[in-house]
């Protein structure tokens, strides 16, 4: 596999060389891309002699972009490996700055990220550091966290470069996922529904998608066969089998019944709406009067749906629902839990401002056949990491005529 090794300006700049020579021991390719400053502590030649390819240290290098491979790296790495990745890269990447040819391949590429920090300890604690990390966390990056020790400014403390073994086992787990969801199908819906009423107009909410995605994004690296059945977001979906693009409900319950038979794990974290207009005016609806009555209709229950089918024809695939709550939060998800017969409930208080829509972190509560259980705020992709343990434990306790979707 390609792997893009991005170095930035760090003394653990001198690691990546051996981070390199790990890779290419498994049979992997790397092609080094350093930034300006990662070349003031070790020298471009250095990588190319082990690597065996040209390094990139300029974006605007001439030559550059007439040259095809160069070019399309972004869109054919296997793996985006940042080591060292200095407090200065991860706040480009959070940010979406793009100054230099490292971040402009973060941001052009679709391929799993990976994150080695390594920074002065106090650097590493500060709030702005922990909340770009957060943010790249939220998105799907993978870090490999450093490790303690004498640091070379002086200080002993949390920052160090991970040893390049780590690394290169972290890099490997993504690459050759051999994860505990290995052989399991599992379809995440995510983001908001969209539900036209003319052609410039809709009712939608504000889900931005980070929760679904986060879910996808882990599944995927814990080896399911992932299918992502998305609203519309601004999100860059994940690296998983199938993205599926809907718009309104109905759009995604035709989607989600025609796959979900064939799946084990269905997880629905997309806010459906639960009504949308009965009509889609043809032209852009005149502002005619000082109100306008719009009639809205009950849009399909997809949970509900797979829940019944389910209960009617048996097996069919494990079903986990969320719930956006403003009050009554555990007594309304377990309702929801009973009626559309899931087999548990992620529930969100949305009056929260630091959770729930559109923000990276989550605090939710499990709610299931055992009871509630609730969890500390926390990025969404660390909730992912929480909700698939559970499904896990849930597929582990299935009779296996059950544990194939047929549903
Ligand atoms: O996208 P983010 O910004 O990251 O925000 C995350 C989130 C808050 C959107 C997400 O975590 C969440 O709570 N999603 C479910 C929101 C919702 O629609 O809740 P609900 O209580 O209205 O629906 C209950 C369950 O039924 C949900 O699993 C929903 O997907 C499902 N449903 C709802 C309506 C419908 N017509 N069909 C459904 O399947």
């Amino acid at each position: 596999m390609l792997i893009a090794l991005g170095v930035t300006g760090g003394i653990g700049a001198y690691k990546a060389v051996e981070v390199a020579r790990g890779l290419q021991k498994r049979g992997h390719e790397v092609v080094a891309v350093m930034t300006h400053s990662a070349t003031r502590f070790v020298g471009p030649a250095t990588f190319e002699a082990i690597t065996r390819r040209r390094v990139i240290t300029d974006q605007f290098e001439a030559g550059m972009n007439a040259d095809i491979e160069h070019i399309a790296l972004a869109s054919t790495v296997d793996l985006l490996l940042i080591a060292p990745a200095t407090a200065n890269i991860i706040g480009k990447l959070a940010n979406g700055i793009a100054d230099d040819f490292l971040s402009t391949l973060y941001t052009a590429t679709r391929a799993p990220v990976l994150i080695a920090p390594a920074m002065n300890t106090q650097m590493f604690e500060h709030e702005a550091v922990r909340k770009n990390l957060d943010t790249l966390a939220a998105r799907g990056a993978r870090f490999v966290a450093p490790g303690e020790g004498y640091l070379a400014c002086g200080w002993i403390g949390k920052g160090r470069l991970a040893e390049p073994d780590a690394i290169v086992a972290a890099a490997e787990a993504i690459l050759r996922p051999d994860g505990p969801l290995r052989g399991q199908r599992v379809l995440v819906t995510a983001g908001p529904t969209f539900e036209d009423f003319d052609p410039v107009r809709f009712i939608g909410n504000r889900s931005s998608g980070r929760m679904g995605y986060a879910l996808a994004a882990e599944a995927a690296r814990r080896g399911a066969d992932v299918t992502l059945v998305t609203g519309p977001t601004a999100l860059e979906p994940p690296a998983v089998r199938e993205v599926v693009k809907v718009r309104g409900a109905a759009e995604m319950h035709r989607a989600v019944m025609l796959r979900a038979g064939d799946m084990h794990v269905v997880v629905m974290a997309a806010a459906v709406a639960d009504y949308a207009p009965l009509e889609c005016a043809g032209q852009k609806l005149p502002k005619d009067g000082d109100t306008l009555t719009l009639v809205l209709r009950k849009t399909p229950d997809i949970l509900g749906d797979l829940g019944h089918r389910r209960v009617s024809k048996g097996g069919g695939p494990l079903l986990v629902g969320f719930a956006a709550e403003t009050e009554n939060v555990v007594a309304h998800a377990t309702a929801k839990r009973e009626n559309k017969q899931a087999d548990f409930i992620v529930a969100n208080d949305v009056s929260r401002s630091d959770a729930g829509f559109d923000v990276d972190m989550n605090a939710v509560t499990i709610v299931g056949a055992a009871g509630a259980e609730s969890l500390p705020l926390q990025p969404k992709s660390r909730v992912a990491e929480e909700i698939l343990d559970r499904v896990e434990k849930l597929l582990a306790a299935r009779p296996a005529e059950a544990r194939h979707g047929s549903g």
